[in-house]
């Protein structure tokens, strides 16, 4: 099978390495990939946001299936453009991915389905959202641009102030542009998170082993957020059978709901769960791999995620089944100087064949580059570093011997990631709600 991934970061790394295993690839291409992918695949210098080119490359190099990673190009219609011309691609098209690309058409799903999530009002226009964040007293408050806002479109307001100032980065800064034409306002919800990454063929939907991230750039959930600074897989106390009701309350509705509005969901759902004291909501939808998830999920993954997704593309994953490991993985990000705000470009990082040596562990790029021969930081978030363990106590330990193997200036790591599943599996911590039947 010939195979392209779109995209460039840690996920699709962490794809591309999976793919790779599987024997039924014959040839992997990345667009644009990074360092990394360039070691397991070859790289193609096209941007994923440039779907005509992407439409000429797979076109001539005979593609067998193309997986998506980001959201802008599923979003923007990359997989019916695809389709369009014979092409089968793992990822949802247009329609479907408006569950992501609008928070309001993710709120009427959800309703339509009977899902349970948070309370909302949306708003077209400045004067009606400024009369309701006045009109209000349940802070914190989140409002929320409609669109995709490159993951800074969701604001948690503590007070009317906040709420105030972030309507207006919406509505009068245009902070992000069209995305903010519409907003919501949400009902901020409080529990432990989990992310559920489904495969979903428009029929059949098979659900991955969970997992959580870790959104805040400092130890303790402190500072601002993240694309994620690292991640663990499974979630301890998130068993089969959360996963199953989560399938029946959750995943099943919406893909039913979007079926009724003729949509069929293919490729992969990522449910962003919320486990409250009144039950299980949910946060969000996207319609791609999580990152960074994927990097602590397809690690334990025991049989051939490109299998899957081939299944998945061509209507077929009854017929797959989805292996794991007993192990679990622990994934740590090591980001630039400098991030979320900003990032710094051109650091030499050192060590990473040391890390990737030592037994369990993978590193995975996200920004980096080649520069005179030397691998350099080229973005906020680096690199994720994934280590398989007997138990979250030794994959914790091995991921984060092997981070300290790795160096470059101003490196950012969290110290406490999957601190939380350790002490959940010794039974020292809940990490849901007393009476959550996990
Ligand atoms: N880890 C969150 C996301 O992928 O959106």
């Amino acid at each position: 099978m010939r195979v392209l991934v779109v995209g460039g970061g840690g996920r699709e790394h962490a794809l591309v390495h999976s793919f790779a295993q599987s024997p039924l690839a014959d040839r992997i291409f990345c667009a644009p990939g990074n360092t990394g992918t360039a070691a397991e695949a070859d790289n193609v210098p096209i941007s994923a946001d440039d779907l005509p080119t992407l439409l000429d490359f797979a076109s001539r190099e005979e593609v067998d299936l193309t997986v998506i990673g980001p959201e802008a190009p599923l979003v923007a219609g990359l997989t019916d453009l695809f389709e369009e011309h014979g092409l089968a691609v793992f990822g949802p098209n247009k329609e479907a991915s408006q569950l992501e690309g609008s928070k309001v058409f993710a709120k009427e799903v959800m309703a339509d389905g009977g899902v349970a999530t948070g309370a909302y009002r949306r708003h077209e226009r400045l004067e009606s959202a400024l009369l309701d964040v006045e009109g209000r007293e349940d802070y914190p408050l989140v409002v929320k641009a409609d669109g995709l806002a490159a993951g800074k479109g969701v604001l948690i307001c503590k007070d009317k102030a906040e709420a105030r100032e972030a309507v207006h980065a919406c509505f009068v800064a245009r902070e992000f542009g069209g995305a903010g034409d519409v907003l919501i306002t949400e009902e901020y919800l409080t529990g432990s998170e989990v992310s559920l990454l489904v495969l979903c063929d428009g029929g059949t939907a098979v659900p991955l082993a969970p997992a959580q991230d870790y959104k805040r750039i400092f130890a303790g959930d402190q500072g601002p957020n993240t694309g994620g600074m690292g991640s663990y897989c499974p979630v301890p106390g998130f068993e089969q059978k959360a996963i199953d009701a989560a399938m029946e309350h959750v995943v099943d509705p919406v893909v039913a709901a979007l079926r009724k509005r003729g949509v069929s969901y293919r490729g992969v759902l990522y449910a962003g769960l919320i486990v409250t004291d009144a039950g299980v909501k949910v946060l969000e939808f996207n319609v791609r791999f999580g990152d960074p998830e994927t990097q602590a999920v397809l690690p334990r993954l025991d049989s051939d995620l490109l299998e899957h997704c081939a299944a998945a593309a061509n209507g077929e994953l009854g017929g797959s089944k989805v292996l794991w490991k007993p192990q679990d993985c622990v994934t740590v990000v090591l980001a630039s100087a400098g991030y979320p705000a900003s990032s710094h470009k051109g650091d030499v990082i050192t060590g990473l064949d040391d890390a990737a040596a030592l037994d369990g562990v993978t590193v995975y790029h996200a920004g980096t580059a080649l520069q005179d021969g030397q691998v350099v930081t080229a973005g906020g978030r680096v690199l994720a570093v994934s280590a398989l363990g007997d138990g979250f106590a030794a994959a914790r330990e091995r991921a984060y011997e092997a981070v300290g193997k790795i160096a470059f200036d101003g490196m950012q790591v969290r110290p406490d990631i999957a601190e939380r599943a350790v002490k959940a599996r010794a039974g020292e911590l809940d990490l849901f709600p007393a009476g959550f039947a996990g």
